[in-house]
């Protein structure tokens, strides 16, 4: 099956309304997440449940990307990072890789007109080799539009690997050991954060994955180091801004210690 013929630049789906007020929670336990990563997992899953071809399902998940974004700026989240597309999702088949490289590609096209008035910061986080020029050069405008939006930063990770992360970061290092700028026994963990694809970013304070796999598959491994963990059975085209809620009420609920003791 081919989707060459497809133009997703033309579909018409709407935009995520901003919730009625009084039924945002007001997360009364403790401070809300400052940056949230979802994994968002079971798209595939959902099409075959419905006897539908697994591209289908990642259709499906766009207006909820969108719900999502638009929970976490009423929640007050101020960085988001969206697993989309793994260094491992290029062992799919070519007609999935193709498909989820134009998706991608032209949902930014399509939404980044809307983000924009949502007050998004677009940013990519994610390796360049391999990735699709059509997508980096999307990325790239949505972020030179975006840049000075300052409500939430929300990350599209894409090609993205937290191992090839750490690499680069060391190769970055290495080099510039070789050139003489930083002596090869005072590497500490602060120089290794700051080579990261966005070192502004601060670490990740909570990560959901949907679909009931219990496990990060190479989602921010430096960055949620001390993350709190929260797997929900929702295959990812059945979730809303109400899941990622939820995810924050018992994120407001952890006793979180950093390897300390609680006073
Ligand atoms: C997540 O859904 C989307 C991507 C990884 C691109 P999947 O495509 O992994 O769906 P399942 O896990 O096979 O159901
Ligand atoms: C993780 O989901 C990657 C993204 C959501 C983009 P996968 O479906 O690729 O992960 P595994 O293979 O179940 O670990
Ligand atoms: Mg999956």
């Amino acid at each position: 099956m081919s989707f060459d013929n497809v133009d997703y630049t033309s579909l018409d789906i709407p935009a995520a309304p901003f919730s009625d007020k009084s039924i945002i929670p007001s997360f009364t336990h403790g401070a809300v997440p400052r940056h949230v990563g979802v994994i968002m997992d079971g798209n595939g899953r959902w099409a075959q449940e419905r006897g539908l071809i697994r591209t289908n399902g990642h259709q499906a998940a766009e207006p909820v990307v969108f719900d999502i974004i638009a929970g976490a700026i009423e929640a007050g989240v101020r960085y988001l990072s969206l697993y989309t597309f793994s260094t491992e999702n290029w062992k799919r088949s070519p007609q999935e890789v193709h498909f989820l490289m134009g998706f991608s590609r032209d949902i930014i096209h399509r939404r980044v007109a809307q983000m924009n008035e949502w007050g998004v910061r677009v940013r990519w986080s994610g390796r360049r080799p391999k990735l699709w020029k059509s997508v980096i050069d999307e990325l790239e405008i949505a972020q030179e539009k975006t840049k000075n939006n300052t409500v939430i930063d929300v990350i599209f990770c894409i090609n993205y690997g937290g191992r090839a992360e750490i690499a680069d970061a060391a190769a970055a290092i290495a080099k510039e050991v070789a050139e003489g700028k930083i002596k090869g026994n005072k590497v500490t963990e602060k120089m290794l954060a700051d080579h990261l694809y966005l070192p502004d970013v601060p670490d990740c304070d909570l990560v959901i994955r949907t679909s009931g796999e219990q496990r990060t598959s190479n989602f921010l491994p430096w960055q949620a180091a001390y993350a709190e963990l929260d797997f929900v059975p929702e295959l990812f085209p059945d979730c809303s801004r109400e899941v990622l809620w939820r995810s924050i009420e018992k994120f407001t609920n952890r006793d979180r210690r950093f390897g300390g003791v609680k006073k």
